[in-house]
Formats: C-alpha cells, sequence, structure tokens
C-alpha cells in the first residue's frame, strides 16, 4: 500500500492493465488537470488511455468550478475514449461513475449510490455526501471523461468541502486509509466491463445503484428550478421528472435530494 511513488504507482496500475483497452497509463505527480491534458492528446488523435495524478493546480469541476484535493489525498483520473457515437456519451460517462460507486462500495460499510448525473455519495449521519464527481469533455469524436474520488482526507480539511463531501477512509470498517493505485485499478476494470456491455444492461445496473429515482428532487437548471420526483432514467440518460403538469425528460442540471417520494 501506501506510501509509494508515483512511478511505482504507474508501474502497479500498468502491470495489472496490461492487455486491455486501458494499457497505457501515466500517474504523475502533478498537473494543472488531467482532463485538460488528455483533451490536448485527444485534439491531436492520441490512442486510448487513461492519466492519473496526486495533485492538480487547476482541477475542473462540473458547470465551471473547480475541483481541488490536497496533495495525494484522492483519486484524480481521467480517461481518453475513442470513437464514441454522440447518443452513448451519457452511458460512456455513466460507466465510469457506475464503476466508482461499485468499487468504492465494496470499501465502506454504508451505502454507496449514483445521483444523477453522475455524482457518487455515500449515506452518512448527516445525509448523503459526494465522494467522487464525473466530468466529460467531448473532443471531436473522443470524450475524456476525469472522475475525482476521495479517497484519504487528512483530519483538518477545511470546513466547507467537509460539509458536502467526504472520502472513502472516513467509512472504512477499520478506519484504514485507501489504496489509491488498487482502487484506480478496480474502477478502471470495472469501467471496461461496463463500457463494452450492452447499452440497457448497463443501464439496468446504472438505475439500480441510482438514489435519484423514487426521491422528491429539485432539479437546477441554468434559468430556474424545477421541483417533481425522479421516476427513470432515459435510453439517452435524461432525468425524467414528474410534477403536476405530467412528465419532463432534462440533459442537464444539479440535482437536491428533498425527501423519498410517497
Ligand atoms: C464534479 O464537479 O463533480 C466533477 C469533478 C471532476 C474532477 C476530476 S479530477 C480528474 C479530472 N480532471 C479534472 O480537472 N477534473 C476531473
Amino acid at each position: 500500500m501506501e506510501p509509494r511513488t508515483e512511478r511505482a504507482h504507474e508501474a502497479f496500475v500498468r502491470a495489472a492493465l496490461i492487455g486491455t483497452r486501458f494499457a497505457e497509463v501515466r500517474w504523475v505527480a502533478k498537473t494543472g488537470s488531467t482532463n485538460d491534458d488528455l483533451s490536448e492528446l485527444a485534439r491531436k488523435g492520441a490512442g486510448e488511455q487513461v492519466l492519473i495524478t496526486d495533485l492538480q493546480t487547476a482541477g475542473k469541476g462540473r458547470r465551471n468550478r473547480v475541483w481541488t484535493a490536497p496533495t495525494g489525498s484522492g483519486v484524480l483520473m481521467s480517461v481518453l475514449l475513442r470513437d464514441v457515437e454522440p447518443c452513448d456519451g451519457f452511458w460512456s460517462v455513466g460507466a465510469l461513475a457506475l464503476a466508482a460507486s461499485e468499487a468504492i462500495g465494496e470499501l465502506i460499510d454504508v451505502p454507496c449510490s449514483l445521483k444523477w448525473p453522475n455524482d457518487v455519495m455515500i449515506d452518512t449521519v448527516n445525509g448523503q455526501k459526494k465522494v467522487a464527481g464525473v466530468l466529460a469533455q467531448l473532443v471531436d469524436q473522443s470524450i475524456v471523461v476525469g472522475i475525482g474520488m476521495n479517497a484519504n482526507w487528512p483530519d483538518d480539511v477545511p470546513a466547507e468541502m467537509a460539509e458536502r463531501g467526504t472520502a472513502i477512509n472516513r467509512h472504512t470498517n477499520d478506519r484504514t486509509m485507501s489504496d489509491r493505485p488498487a482502487l484506480a485499478v478496480d474502477v478502471l476494470r470495472r469501467a471496461i466491463g461496463h463500457l463494452d456491455s450492452e447499452r440497457h444492461v448497463l443501464r439496468t445496473a446504472w438505475k439500480a445503484r441510482c438514489s435519484t429515482l423514487g426521491q422528491h428532487v429539485r432539479l437546477e437548471l441554468q434559468t430556474g428550478a424545477i421541483i417533481g420526483t425522479a421516476v427513470d432514467i432515459a435510453a439517452d440518460g435524461a432525468l425524467r421528472l414528474k410534477d403536476k403538469d405530467g412528465i419532463s425528460s432534462h440533459q442537464v442540471g444539479d440535482v437536491v435530494h428533498l425527501r423519498p417520494a410517497t
């Protein structure tokens, strides 16, 4: 387990992924944003690959937010997927999020679920908290899917981080540190399986792990908010919300879980 250098981490992950579509792996000590790095490579026609880092100086979150994590506290990883059909975009991203929720769920003793569109959540005594987030960037026919997983948080993370987020090491049976290279391998292996599966199989597995379904939610859009019950995830990944006017479909937005629907 840790501590090892990024070179040893890289060798470990590479060895575990030989012969797979993610055989090309780099683990670097520091970069701006792994998503930006792979997007640049995608524009130059690079093949499928994985980039992992211990620290990002310009980490990006969804909806133009920043994604920060203390050095070595997270698995900050992007994968470059080539030749993705635009209509398949949600599920390419969803495959990574589902893989992360499954891998994290194996490490902890409390439920780990997906909040639409692709947040990975852990149940805590103070409600659900986010343990991982996913950010996708389209580059021509490729998608760069970046995932930030909070693995080992120190005790003194800023209060605003701990209010809405959490880390794996706070929920393990024996409170041990999470082995980041092993977690990266587990997520990537599971992701390969989901990416290669039939889309209806992936959608069924994703929905089964989704804690948004059946909830009374507030969907925050650029233009305002809608309140309703989350009744389905459509074949294209859209969230289907039911309110007094009927059922509407939404491709983007931030969900707040209000309470289980009655
Ligand atoms: C979110 O807002 O929930 C998405 C966060 C995604 C963060 C990851 S960390 C690795 C990759 N590189 C980035 O700059 N962002 C993603």
